[in-house]
């Protein structure tokens, strides 16, 4: 059996932040955080939001969007940096939550998280061992920002998305590479739960490592860059994405963007672009679709797929 999407859901919280905002929380403009990453606002959650409040409301609309119930969900994989607490998990938490009855864990891989999950699952449904993975990308990062470091609180916001990702005779995924680089831990970290980040050399290593990884993806399949018709980043930087499109020969409209309203929203970023492309219509049935991130760790990875 193959692995196909056949459902999205997104949830971002109704406080937006914009850079205006921010300018008057730190020394920062809204020109420069437009200029060297695209970002005009973010969405910061409310004080009783949590990760897997978010969580379950992107599971609820991806599994309304795949027409199946709750009780057909055989495997939950959550996608965070910012578990609600240690444990347990958030995904146990959103099986609670959703009453589903089924296997639940959390994958720790940053920004990357939600293709690690994609990873996973597909092979839990190559195996036979599932038919049916709710795959959930959710984040609060806002906890972990130094609201005084401008270097980093203008980079992230809040958010969750979601697939299910099922059993299906037709192709779906059509290959995923999941890659980490421990050497370079102490270029984005968490320190006493703040994060310290050296954007510009994280850049570098992100744009060099992700140019690479579209290679070895379109190599293992024996496919060429204009075979893909949509191109779904992790939302790091509008910088970073457009070098990524041009390394495939796409132009910006073949890209899902969500970094200006969204910025970084790590593990969530590909699951609520992925989500808002499907439902505005943008993403249709049997495209070619590549998703591909970069994170701390360093982690890096991509899933091809056809929609
Ligand atoms: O999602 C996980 C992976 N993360 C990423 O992929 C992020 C990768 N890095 C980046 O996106 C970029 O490096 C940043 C957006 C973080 C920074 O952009 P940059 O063009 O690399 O800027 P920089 O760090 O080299 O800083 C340039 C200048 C510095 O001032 P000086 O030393 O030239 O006087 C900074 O102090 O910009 C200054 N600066 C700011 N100025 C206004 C840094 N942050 C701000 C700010 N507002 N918010």
């Amino acid at each position: 059996m193959n692995s196909k999407i056949i459902g999205t859901g997104g949830y971002l919280p109704a406080k937006v932040l914009t850079n205006k905002d921010l300018e008057t929380i730190v020394d920062t403009t809204d020109d420069w955080i437009i200029e060297r990453t695209g970002i005009q606002q973010r969405h910061i959650s409310e004080p009783g939001e949590t990760t897997s409040s978010m969580a379950t409301k992107a599971s609820i609309d991806a599994i309304k969007s795949a027409n199946i119930n709750n009780d057909d969900i055989d495997l939950i994989i959550v996608a965070t940096t910012t578990p609600d607490m240690v444990f347990p998990s958030t995904a146990c938490i959103l099986q609670n939550n959703l009453k589903i009855k089924a296997p639940a864990f959390d994958v720790q891989a940053a920004c990357t998280g939600f293709i690690y999950a994609m990873s996973i699952a597909d092979n839990y449904i190559r195996t036979g061992t599932s038919k049916n993975v709710l795959i959930v990308g959710a984040e609060k990062y806002s906890n972990l920002l130094d609201w005084s470091d401008r270097s980093t609180c203008v980079l992230f916001g809040d958010g969750a998305g979601a697939v299910v990702l099922s059993a299906k005779p037709e192709e779906g995924i059509i290959s995923s590479h999941i890659h980490a680089d421990g050497q370079y831990n102490d270029l984005l970290d968490v320190k006493n739960e703040q994060i310290r980040m050296k954007g510009n050399e994280v850049f570098k290593v992100a744009v060099n490592t992700l140019s690479k990884l579209v290679d070895e993806t379109l190599e293992k399949n024996n496919m060429d860059k204009s075979d893909i018709d949509w191109l779904v980043p992790h939302q790091a930087n509008l910088r970073i994405i457009k070098a990524a499109a041009k390394k495939l020969s796409l132009s910006l409209d073949q890209v899902v963007v969500t970094v200006d309203r969204h910025a970084n929203t790590s593990a969530a970023s590909i699951p609520l672009a992925l989500n808002e492309a499907v439902k505005d219509g943008r993403i249709k049935d049997d495209q070619v679709i590549l998703l591909e991130a970069f994170g701390s760790g360093f982690t890096w990875g991509s899933v091809l797929l056809r929609y």
